[in-house]
This record gives structure tokens, sequence and C-alpha cells, in this order.
């Protein structure tokens, strides 16, 4: 056990002093959760072995599951990746810094710990001036994992961290929630045409706005390429139930049958139809404008999974833009 120490940091015009003390702590080999605009992260220096161990350690994460770099400025990535691709070039230009995270070749000086062995490495420059900073003060990259226990939602609050780290990371920057609420989007640009292996916080949309048909990984040979999808992912105590989008009689089908097993039931909602099907001490209704979904969309399941229920019944949503990002999380929490 570790004491871990919170410190309330503006998301906007960060405190230099605690910028200062929290690069101080990853030099010496200690961990820092920070802030992003999708979820925090479990930050550690890339090039300290042992501090890369220790992530992988407080979270329970698997050694086979990967980790991404978190840089501060384009120069950086000298040092981590090989070759730029073009179309790599391009997204950085335009989504850089923001929720995408670029796969690419790496070079020596990036371990085999870091990458689980894979002649890749996943890079991405988050959008927000607490990791930005932190990343200056220290002068090189840093891996981030979500910094929650390996399998949970993503934290999108430093409160979600301190629930599941505490006593397993130095130090906490609290900036509040997070903007977006889900994790990047990650592209391998290794491969023609570049594919998604995550979807995330940028859409699909946007990315072949600027390059064109992307893939979107699925199917024999991608959960080589794409270890993280291997493995539970999302997940509540509680088990899952993701229910069809604005379909109130099946929705209520499946309420009824849950409460007659004698399960305590709680649900998220979030078209008017089902919104309006009941309420109760169990029952949240979010608003069904997608981004602002995903943002409550870990807290609240967090939030009901804190209640002790047997079943969360959450209702899926149309699978455009943000959405498609939604589904796939849901489903994934919904897996058994
Ligand atoms: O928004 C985010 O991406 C957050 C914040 C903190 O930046 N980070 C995050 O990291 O979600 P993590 O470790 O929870 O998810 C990283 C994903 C995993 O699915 C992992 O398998 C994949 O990226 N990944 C990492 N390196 C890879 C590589 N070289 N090739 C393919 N996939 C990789
Ligand atoms: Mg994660």
């Amino acid at each position: 056990m570790i004491d871990t120490t919170i410190l309330h940091i503006s998301p906007t015009d960060p405190d230099p002093e605690a910028i200062r003390q929290s690069a101080e702590v990853l030099r010496r080999g200690g961990l820092v959760a920070f802030p992003t605009e999708t979820v925090y992260g479990l930050g550690a220096d890339v090039l300290n072995l042992d501090a890369v161990r220790k992530v992988f350690e407080a979270k329970g994460r698997p050694p086979d599951n990967p980790l991404i770099v978190h840089i501060a400025t384009s120069k950086q990535l000298d040092d981590i990746v090989d070759e730029i691709p073009e179309q790599g070039k391009l997204l950085a230009n335009a989504f850089w810094p923001g929720p995408l995270t670029l796969v690419m070749k790496r070079t020596i000086l990036i371990s085999d710990l870091v990458t689980a062995n894979l002649d890749t490495v996943a890079v991405r420059m988050p959008n927000h001036p607490v990791p930005l900073a932190m990343i200056q003060a220290l002068g090189e990259g840093i891996v981030g994992p979500s910094a929650n226990l390996s399998g949970r939602p993503s934290p999108t609050t430093g409160q979600h961290v301190y629930d599941d780290l505490r006593g397993r990371v130095d130090l906490i920057l609290d900036a509040g929630p997070t903007a977006i609420g889900l994790e990047s989007t990650v592209v391998d640009v290794t491969v023609e045409p570049p594919t998604i292996l995550r979807l995330g916080g940028l859409t699909k949309e946007r990315i072949e706005e600027l390059i064109g048909t992307v893939g979107v990984g699925a199917g024999r040979g991608f959960e080589k390429r794409s270890p993280g999808t291997r493995h539970r992912h999302y997940a509540p105590r509680a088990k899952v139930f993701l229910a069809k989008s604005g379909d109130a009689d099946a929705f209520a089908a499946l309420l009824q049958v849950q409460r007659q097993l004698g399960k305590k039931v709680g649900c998220i909602v979030n078209s008017p139809l089902l919104a309006k099907l009941e309420s109760g001490d169990y029952y949240r209704v979010l608003p069904s404008s997608l981004d602002i979904l995903a943002r409550h969309l870990f807290r609240t399941l967090r939030e009901l999974d804190g209640l002790g229920l047997d079943v969360i019944i959450v209702e899926g949503v149309e699978e455009q833009g943000l959405g498609a990002t939604i589904m796939d999380r849901l489903r994934r929490a919904a897996e058994v």
C-alpha cells in the first residue's frame, strides 16, 4: 500500500507548482493519475520500466494488453515511432491534441513491456492542459492506460480513480469530470486502409471525411493486433442487459421478468418514451443527445453499481457517430 494524495487542480489553468510536483513524482518512478478530455489516465514515465511494471500491477492489467504513450508535442514522436505514415500525419494534424490514438511502428527506445511485444506502439496527444503541462515538465512521454481497475468502467472523475486505485497510486490530479467520457479512438495507420481498432471519442465519420474509407477491426487476426479487445471490459459488478433503443414494450417485459426473478434492478434510459415509463430510486434518465449521454454513461454505471444492484438494464442508442462507440461499450459491459 502506498499513500495516495489527491490534488485538486484547475482544468483550464493548472497551478505550476502542482505540475512541478507531479512531474517530480513521475521522475522518481511514481504513478500519477491525470485527467484528459476522454477519461482519467494512470501515468508513469515511459522510459522507466519499474514504473511501467507498477502500472500493470496497480490496474491488475494482463501483461499482453499494451499501453498508450501520451505526448505533449509532435517532436516527442521522433523517439517513439520509426516512421509516421502519410495518413497518420493527416490525422495527427487534424485531430491532435484530441481523442485519437495512432498505432505506428515503434523505435527500439520503446520497451516490449509497454507494447506487449508488438512491433507497434500506440500514441496520443491528449487535449487537456494538465497532462500536456505535466509531460512538458517531465520532458518525455508517459504511459497512460485508463486509471481504473482492469475490467471496470473507465474513470471520468478523480473520485472514480480513488475508488479503484486508492493505495496503488502516488498522486491523483483531480480536475473534475472529463469532457467526453469515453476513451480515445485507436487507429492503426500501419495498414492500408487504416483500421479503427477501438471506437472512441473521435467518430469514424469524422476520420473518413478526412482520409476516406477506413476499416473497422473485426474477424481473424484482429485480436492479435488489438489485444485490448480480448479482455473483459467496462463491466459493473451487476449483470448488464442491453435493451433496444426506444422499444418500450420490450423494455417493460425485460424489467418485469427480472423483478419477478426477485432481482434488484436498476435502469439507464435515454429516449423520451422510456423516460416516461417509470421512475424510482434506481431509474436514471440520461439526455438522448449523444455527446451528453457519453459524458455521463460511465459515471452512471458506476453510481448504480455502487447501490448493490443485481441487474442493470441499459437502453441502447442509434449506432451512428458517437452512438457507435456508446453501443460498443454497452455490448462489452453486457458480455458475460
Ligand atoms: O482515451 C484514452 O485512450 C485513455 C486516456 C487515459 O488517454 N487511455 C486508454 O488506455 O483508454 P487503455 O490502456 O485503457 O486502452 C488502450 C487501448 C487498449 O485497447 C490497447 O489494447 C490498445 O489501446 N493498444 C495499445 N497499444 C496498442 C498497439 N500497439 N496496437 C494495438 N492496440 C494497442
Ligand atoms: Mg482501459
